[in-house]
């Protein structure tokens, strides 16, 4: 196929508060690449079938959000280590004539907090709140960075066991009323639950035994202030919004479709800002 001829997409349903597009179609304009990146709901029937042929459609590869990401793993050739071990794939390619599945959430986590925050991997006790797909990205990239004492916390306290069993040996799995005092040890906080998300309800925890400097993030971006945020800013503690991981975890798949390396710039962020 003609370089300048490449497509990629992103695949849910629905699709259409993907926020994918305007990310990768600002990439394609900065560097003047002649490809496009378009948004495609595909019905969970037809996923897995999708997943296989999409070079046949013409595709390089694409994004795969709710609710294809665990069948988008299963209907792969192929898996990188990141979604192997997170059990779910949200970046494909075509390489060496067979599909590919990659997991790019935990390298986002990642970048924006090394973007954000010189030196946070250097915090030690992480509490997690949630324990579903997103927690198991953000506790694969915690325990990349070397953190060791990992504390799962589920309103399902079943479901943070099991995850603690994926991670055994730097996670442990805890029921929601553990929280306060785990708080009382921690030194960064992470939410991965939908507590807090745009049209959410749900309590927002007490954030007051956490030390004071201790640092909390969500992966939530809508609203871009939740909750959680809102409380703990309110306390004083330093706060890291879900913007960031969405726009990061974009990079690794743009280069593999279109050869370069893209920038999460300030004019990036102001325009999915503006789309929020
Ligand atoms: P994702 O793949 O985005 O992580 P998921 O697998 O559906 O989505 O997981 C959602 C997480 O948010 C779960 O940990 C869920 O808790 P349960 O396992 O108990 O269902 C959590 N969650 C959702 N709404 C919540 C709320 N109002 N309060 C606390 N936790 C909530």
């Amino acid at each position: 196929m003609a370089e300048g001829g490449r497509k990629a997409f992103v695949c849910g349903h629905p699709i259409a508060h993907s926020r994918s597009p305007l990310i990768h179609n600002h990439w394609l304009r900065t560097f003047g690449i002649d490809g496009s990146y378009t948004g495609l709901d595909i019905a969970p029937a037809d996923f897995a079938r999708f997943a296989s042929d999409f070079p046949s459609q013409g595709f390089v590869g694409g994004n795969v959000t709710i609710p294809h990401k665990e069948t988008a793993f299963a209907s792969v050739s192929r898996r990188d280590e990141a979604a192997e071990l997170i059990g779910a794939v949200n970046t494909l390619w075509l390489e060496d004539g067979v599909t590919h599945g990659g997991n790019t959430d935990a390298y986002g986590f990642a970048a924006n907090l090394d973007e954000q925050l010189l030196g946070w991997e250097k915090s030690r006790r992480a509490v997690v709140l949630g324990a579903g797909g997103a927690a198991r990205a953000v506790i694969f990239a915690l325990q990349q960075r070397g953190f060791r004492n990992i504390r799962i916390v589920n309103r399902t306290v079943e479901r943070a066991m099991e995850l603690s069993h994926r991670f055994r040996g730097v996670a442990t799995g805890h029921p929601w009323k553990a929280l306060p005092d785990l708080l009382g040890e921690a030194d960064f906080l992470v939410n991965t639950t939908s507590l807090g998300m745009h049209g959410e309800s749900g309590e927002v925890p007490d954030l007051g035994r956490l030390p004071d400097q201790a640092v909390v993030t969500d992966i939530v971006y809508v609203p871009l202030q939740t909750p959680l945020l809102a409380a703990a800013a309110g306390r004083g503690l330093k706060t890291i919004d879900g913007l960031g991981m969405l726009l990061h975890q974009a990079v690794p798949g743009f280069e593999r479709w279109f050869g370069v390396r893209p920038q999460v710039s300030p004019e990036l962020r102001t325009l999915i800002l503006s789309d929020i």
